[in-house]
């Protein structure tokens, strides 16, 4: 049984796991920065940087304890290597290198969001591709064809915000505080979403891109009005983004019925409760079953890095150490670009 120790500093989460070829989790651990942060409402590059120098190395240490093992038993090292805060994954990557290096065991770079499509097949071991994912985190909102390891073909995008971003400004307009995303799931619950009326951008056309920049100011324009309650306008906003989801992700569904044996969810909005199950229904719908990773797996995590890794040794796809870090890194680098959309894959 293979075991791949997966390395994750894409952005402010310093993570290590070991995983095994059975889709077993050995060890994990997570060090969140979100404390260094908060006071600045976001992910301060610099910080994140510094807060992974100083941690990764005895993290790696303690997940390899945790499990019992030694670097020279791993089968190999996996790590991020893009897209993502270019400082943060150089961190992670030259450690992976330098680990790899020592142990003489092959080095995997691993696309974060690759990390993400598969995590999915990581909860699920009947998952088999191709299938249709909607991924769905703090700087991505896509839905994808995955037909396999590396082959990923991108049916829509969104043109200005990813809807993490959307649900983290949200959060900082009704003074939720940062990562926002649970908090206003967690308020939304307690609101009314007919209260407040909000706009569901590029509803209705023909292909299943996004755009979250619209709702976003319809949200600081409703607070700013005075006369909601913040748990009618953070309900409002999650069913109007969930809306848009939904509409999008059936257009997709129609682009490739027939080719996909399921419906699916990951990136760290894919941790929302609501969101999950208006996908579920959706499913339903159409006869499709539905997978979605146990929240841990949504959020940026190492056993998805680890993962991406046991699938790619199986391939044969190793990388030589002279892989360099990319902050950018589209999974569908043929897709062609948005009309209306900024630099964002
Ligand atoms: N329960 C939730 N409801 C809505 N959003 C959530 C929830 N939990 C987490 N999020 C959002 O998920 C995002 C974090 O996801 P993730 O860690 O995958 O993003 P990232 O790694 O920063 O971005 P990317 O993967 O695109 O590089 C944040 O925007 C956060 O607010
Ligand atoms: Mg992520």
């Amino acid at each position: 049984m293979v075991v791949v120790l997966g390395i994750e500093s894409s952005c402010d989460e310093t993570a290590a796991a070991l995983v095994a070829g059975d889709r077993v989790i050995l060890a994990q651990r997570i060090a969140s920065q979100d404390a260094a942060h908060r006071p600045y409402g976001g992910v301060v590059p610099e910080i994140a940087a510094r807060a992974h120098v100083a941690l990764l190395a005895p993290l790696i240490a303690a997940t390899l304890d945790d499990a019992g093992m030694r670097l020279d038993q791993v089968d190999a090292v996996a790590a991020t290597a893009g897209p993502g805060l270019i400082g943060g994954v150089m961190v992670g990557l030259v450690t992976a290198k330098a680990l790899a290096m020592a142990s003489d065991k092959p080095l995997i770079a691993v696309n974060h969001l690759e990390g993400h499509a598969l995590s999915p097949r990581l909860a699920d071991a009947s998952l088999n591709y191709p299938y249709l994912l909607l991924l769905a985190s703090g700087g991505h909102c896509q839905l994808l064809l995955v037909r396999g390891v590396g082959d990923y073909r991108r049916l829509g995008t969104t043109i200005d915000d990813a809807l993490g971003e959307a649900f983290d400004k949200t959060a900082k307009i009704l003074g939720l505080g940062y990562p926002g995303g649970p908090a206003v799931e967690r308020l939304a619950a307690t609101g009314d979403a007919g209260a407040v009326k909000l706009p569901r951008p590029l509803l209705g056309t023909p292909e299943p891109h996004f755009s979250f920049a619209g709702l976003k100011s319809a949200v600081l324009r409703a607070h700013q009005a005075g006369i909601h309650a913040d748990a009618d306008i953070a309900a409002a906003f999650q069913q109007a983004a969930i809306d848009c989801v939904i509409d999008r992700t059936a257009r997709a569904l129609a682009m490739v019925r027939g080719e996909i044996t399921a419906l699916v969810v990951a990136g760290g909005v894919a941790a929302n409760m609501a969101l999950r199950g208006a996908l579920e229904a959706l499913a339903a719908r159409e006869n499709l079953r539905f997978t979605a990773p146990p929240p841990a797996l949504c959020t940026d995590n190492a056993a998805m890095i680890g993962w991406a890794g046991v699938e790619r040794l199986a391939l044969g796809r190793t990388d030589t150490l002279s892989v360099a870090a990319r902050p950018r890194w589209p999974l569908d680098p043929d897709a062609a670009p948005v009309r209306g959309a900024g630099v964002k894959a």
